[in-house]
């Protein structure tokens, strides 16, 4: 397997070199979807303040984010989210030695909101601003703090993204290096539970509740299909179990409520986590890592860090989650890639140029070409022998 390039080559960042606390402080900052997130850190894995306004209550009546309601809650919230992030780390502006800021992937109009605010700052105090890819900024989450109950972080590792609107697995070989393994075809896992949730009339987001519901439930009650599970390859398709899932609602005569709403959930989550787990420890195996990151949103999800924990432990694989809050989007894990992108910059006598620096709103990380066929990969199946 050929490596794949840096995302960003000369500036391969690499861990080890930065402080891991009480070095310079940086500030984060994150608008690529519906939070407006900013966070301060004097170190890869030393936070200082973590701010998130969560814009769920706006779009909670559409039944998903609403790109312009997301951009002008953004441009609402940033200076108010930043000077909260900057006050609860009682850290003045003369004490930054660099602004991070999530360059992509993203809604355009949100990730416009956090880049310029990052670029007027950096700029008025002549800061490096940070580019940061979005997914990078998720698969950093585990190295900031630490992982209560879970293995320590440690590259390289196989990463698993899931929330709503990614679902992602990478080979990630080292600080600033990596490989996309696979990738979701159609629907992101959390898109799907919010998808059922709204049919189901549970509300929107729906992974927690679908999640609360299907601890009380059978998920052998209903049989639904485990989409692309044998394919010889590490992509996902999420869209035919939310087809199924809706032909088996549309035949039920009345309302699902009680038990029966509880195995239903069980049922549907159990066909998402099945696919999920499986490709998941195949794919750390087939690339010989000893650990899995498991991240974004959809890994609060009880049922998956449970069968993920098993399946991966059966095969000698340590499984690293970050704390909640860390997993659904929020400006540490930005500036924990933001800090090590930082040192790798200055130990290299690298500069950073920010007046051409644009939002990518589609930004893959780690694909080989743009017309990658799918990997045709021999998928072993089965506990280590
Ligand atoms: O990472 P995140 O906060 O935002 C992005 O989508 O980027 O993830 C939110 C997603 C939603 O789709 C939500 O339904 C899902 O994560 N989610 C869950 C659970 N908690 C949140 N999905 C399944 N089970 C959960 N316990
Ligand atoms: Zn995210």
């Amino acid at each position: 397997m050929s490596d794949v390039a840096p995302i960003s080559s000369a500036r391969t960042a690499t861990t080890e070199t930065a402080p891991t606390s009480g070095g310079p402080r940086i500030l984060a900052i994150e608008s690529s979807c519906d939070e407006t997130a900013a966070a301060v850190l004097d170190g890869t894995r030393s936070l200082l303040a973590n701010v998130v306004h969560s814009q769920v209550s706006i779009h909670a009546e559409y039944g998903g984010v609403v790109p312009e309601l997301a951009s002008r809650s953004h441009v609402r919230m940033i200076d108010k989210v930043v000077q909260d992030a900057l006050a609860q780390s009682n850290t003045s502006l003369e004490e930054l030695a660099g602004v991070a800021v999530t360059q992509g992937p993203g809604l355009v109009g949100s990730l416009l909101v956090g880049l310029e605010y990052g670029r007027a700052l950096a700029w008025s105090r002549n800061l490096p601003l940070l580019p940061v890819h979005h997914l990078e900024g998720h698969l950093y989450a585990p190295f900031i703090g630490r992982s209560e109950g879970s293995a320590e972080p440690g590259w390289p590792f196989v990463g698993l993204v899931v929330s709503g609107g990614h679902s992602s697995l990478y080979h990630c070989k080292a600080p600033g290096v990596y490989e996309e393994l696979g990738r979701t075809l159609d629907d992101a896992a959390g898109e799907a539970f919010d998808k059922i949730s709204k049919r189901l009339g549970l509300g929107y987001p729906g992974g927690a509740t679908i999640d609360r519901l299907a601890r009380s439930g059978d998920p052998k009650a209903f049989r639904f299909p485990r989409p692309m599970m044998h394919s010889k390859n590490y992509h996902f398709s999420f869209s035919g179990v939310k087809t199924a899932v809706g032909t088996a609602l549309d035949k039920e005569e009345t309302e699902l409520t009680g038990q029966r709403l509880n195995d239903f959930a069980a049922s549907f989550q159990a066909a998402v986590v099945d696919v999920l787990v499986a490709k998941t420890v195949d794919a750390a195996e087939e690339v010989g890592v000893e650990r899995i990151v498991l991240t974004g949103g959809v890994a609060s999800n009880s049922q998956l860090r449970s069968q993920l924990e098993a399946a991966a432990s059966a095969r000698g694989i340590a499984l690293v989650v970050p704390p909640p809050a860390l997993c659904t989007d929020n400006a540490a894990m930005i500036g924990a890639a933001g800090y090590a992108r930082l040192y790798a910059a200055i130990q290299a006598g690298e500069g950073f140029e920010s007046a051409h620096l644009n939002a990518r709103a589609s930004w893959p990380l780690g694909r080989r070409s743009p017309l990658q066929k799918p990997l045709e990969r021999g998928v072993r199946r089965g506990p280590k022998s």
